[in-house]
């Protein structure tokens, strides 16, 4: 791996991150403190990452052409993908060629970017437990599924979809044509292909962030997190702590999991593996080969957080996973769809003690978009949440 330099001159270490979202821009700051020149890409201009980064380029990261194009003009050193819906074949062409270094790996992109390439990898390949599930590409296939084994109740997602869009629950034969319609509607790419998959009925779900970095022997190895706990509330996450207790057989297979999936992903970098839990049994999820959303709440709870983790792992450099304090994040959302927008009661909320938030500069507000996080530490988790809760709450996005 080639050394840090100086930014802006030819000795620059250069990393383009692929979606400059809140985690973007977060894993952009952490990038920036080591003294690496950053990129930050995404479809829309002044992205929250795109505010902070030395460089900002508006593209469709979908489209193979203008990544390609884009890749070869900047000649990064690394390519981080920060988000899902990303032309992956090219970064895999151009991985391949030597041209770039793709984070963790351009495969990783690959099998993650759509439902279908972790999943057959995850429980047909590695073998581990998951809901059981089928993909359907029409209304008639997912009929037949649910009544061939999959049954109620069950869940259809888009097999190109995030943060719960196009996700619904099928309690009886009535919701049916309703959450094949909805899937249609919500998916990233029109071609009408979803899982179904049926319910598992957890006590809880956490979500189990895993390093690869490079150990102290000079192989890569892999290092846990606390787990974390979360809610979600239709597929998208309002509130996540750390860190959540688990049975100690429990937390073994979490982390057993995680690391078959890691294993398999490989190259160097954080990842966030979703897993069900229900007593000593786990169930895999998904992965995200990036830090994860719920995984915010470490900016408050870590030494170093999950985003420090991702940008020295990918560089090379030793990582720390320990906790600091129990903690927990609150959403702050929208509440309103409007260009230009005031955060009323920022001080109110600060002034709640132990807390802290972040507010990601986003463009534009929706009713439903995450806006922001409120962040606490305490001496547990059930007052971090308390905290947390109270000062999302205290946060009002106000049109002016
Ligand atoms: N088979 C299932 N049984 C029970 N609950 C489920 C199942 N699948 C999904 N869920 C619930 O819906 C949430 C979102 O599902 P999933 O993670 O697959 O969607 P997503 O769109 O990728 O969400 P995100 O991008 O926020 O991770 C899960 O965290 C879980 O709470
Ligand atoms: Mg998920």
């Amino acid at each position: 791996m080639k050394n840090i330099g100086t930014p802006l001159s030819s000795a620059a270490l250069k990393v383009m991150v692929l979606g400059s979202g809140e985690l973007g821009k977060e894993v952009i700051i952490a990038l920036q403190r080591l003294g690496v020149e950053t990129i930050a890409v995404d479809r829309y201009d002044y992205a929250p990452g795109q505010q902070v980064a030395h460089h900002a380029r508006t593209i469709t990261m979908s489209d193979p052409s203008a990544l390609r194009e884009l890749i070869l003009k900047e000649k990064p050193d690394l390519v981080v993908p920060e988000i899902e819906a990303i032309a992956t074949p090219v970064l895999q062409e151009l991985e391949t060629a030597g041209v770039v270094r793709v984070i963790p790996t351009a495969r990783a992109a690959r099998l993650t970017m759509d439902r279908e390439g972790i999943r057959r990898l995850a429980a047909e390949t590695l073998g581990l437990p998951t809901s059981p599930y089928q993909f359907c590409n029409s209304l008639e296939e997912l009929q037949a599924a649910i009544e061939d084994g999959i049954g109620y109740p069950c869940v259809v997602k888009p097999v190109m979809s995030s943060s719960g869009k196009g996700q619904s629950k099928i309690d009886g034969p009535g919701d049916v044509k309703k959450a094949w319609d909805y899937a249609m509607a919500g998916g990233r790419v029109g071609h009408g292909r979803i899982i179904v998959e049926g319910f598992i009925d957890f006590d809880y779900e956490i979500t189990q962030l895993t390093v690869r970095a490079i150990g102290v022997n000079g192989e890569i190895e892999t290092q846990f997190c606390d787990p974390i706990g979360h809610v979600q509330v239709s597929g998208d996450y309002v509130e996540s702590w750390q860190p959540h207790p688990m049975h100690p057989k429990a937390l073994q297979r979490a982390r057993d999991i995680a690391k078959a999936v890691t294993d398999n992903l490989g190259g160097q970098g954080l990842f966030g593996v979703e897993l069900f839990v229900k007593g000593e049994q786990v169930w895999f999820s998904e992965v995200s080969p990036r830090p994860h959303d719920t995984g915010m709440v470490t900016m408050i709870t870590q030494w170093q957080n999950e985003f420090e983790l991702h940008a020295r792992a990918i560089l090379g450099l030793p990582v720390n996973t320990a906790i600091k304090s129990p903690g927990a994040s609150a959403v702050i959302y929208g509440g309103v769809d409007a260009k230009a927008l005031q955060f009323e009661g920022v001080a109110d909320a600060l002034s709640i003690p132990n807390t802290d938030i972040r507010l990601f500069g986003k463009p534009e507000s929706f009713v439903k978009r995450r806006m922001g996080v409120a962040l606490a530490f305490d001496a547990d988790v059930d007052l971090a949440r308390t905290k947390a809760k109270a000062a999302a709450s205290k946060v009002k996005p106000r049109i002016i």
